[in-house]
């Protein structure tokens, strides 16, 4: 069954276990050129998702946080992958001087921690990944926001083997 575009889809990760299982769904569902939002506070687990799925798609290096470099870039056997974390983007219009339209390749797949300080020079959300920490773990919402998005959403749910009458109703 379809799910109405706004409902969330909400999971509560106990440990880095629970993160790799999501990550690799995340991994085969995703679309080349595809945007994920990771929303969250400092130390939410949003680079180590990104890493998981890189480690997902095979790929065999070292993945660094783009803290300090902005965006890093990875190439996959199916998609490439840019890796932007703007927490320290002094202003949104930054985002231009880095050329960052140039990573919006057909092949590429973005993901950008941090989209709060990009605003309007940024690429819509296809999903959007929130984290939080939740006792030892993180409770992770995912939302799709276009078409493409649901359809990665849809498979998610199919690949983790979630019925639509799990998925939690989006909260007052
Ligand atoms: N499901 C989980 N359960 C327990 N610990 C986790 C889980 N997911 C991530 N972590 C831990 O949380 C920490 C998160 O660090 P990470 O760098 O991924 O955060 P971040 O959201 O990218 O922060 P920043 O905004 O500073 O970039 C790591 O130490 C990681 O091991
Ligand atoms: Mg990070």
């Amino acid at each position: 069954m379809a799910l109405p575009p706004a409902q969330p889809l909400i999971l509560f990760l106990p440990d880095l276990e629970a993160t790799r299982r999501v990550a690799a769904a995340l991994c085969q569902a995703l679309e080349p050129r595809a945007v994920v939002y990771l929303k969250g506070p400092l130390g939410a687990g949003k680079t180590t998702l990104v890493r998981a799925v890189l480690e997902a798609a095979g790929f065999p290096g070292k993945v660094k946080s783009p803290t300090f470099t902005l965006v890093e870039t990875y190439w996959t056997e199916r998609f490439a992958v840019a890796h932007f974390d703007l927490y320290r983007l002094a202003e949104p219009e930054e985002l231009e001087w880095i050329g960052f339209r140039d990573y919006l390749q057909a092949d590429t797949v973005c993901f950008i921690e941090w989209p709060e300080r990009g605003q309007a020079h940024l690429p819509a959300a296809d999903l959007e990944l929130s984290l939080r920490l939740e006792e030892k773990g993180r409770i992770l919402e995912l939302r799709a926001s276009t078409p493409t998005g649901q359809r990665i959403f849809d498979k998610i749910t199919q690949l983790l083997a979630i019925h639509s009458e799990d998925v939690s109703h989006e909260r007052d």
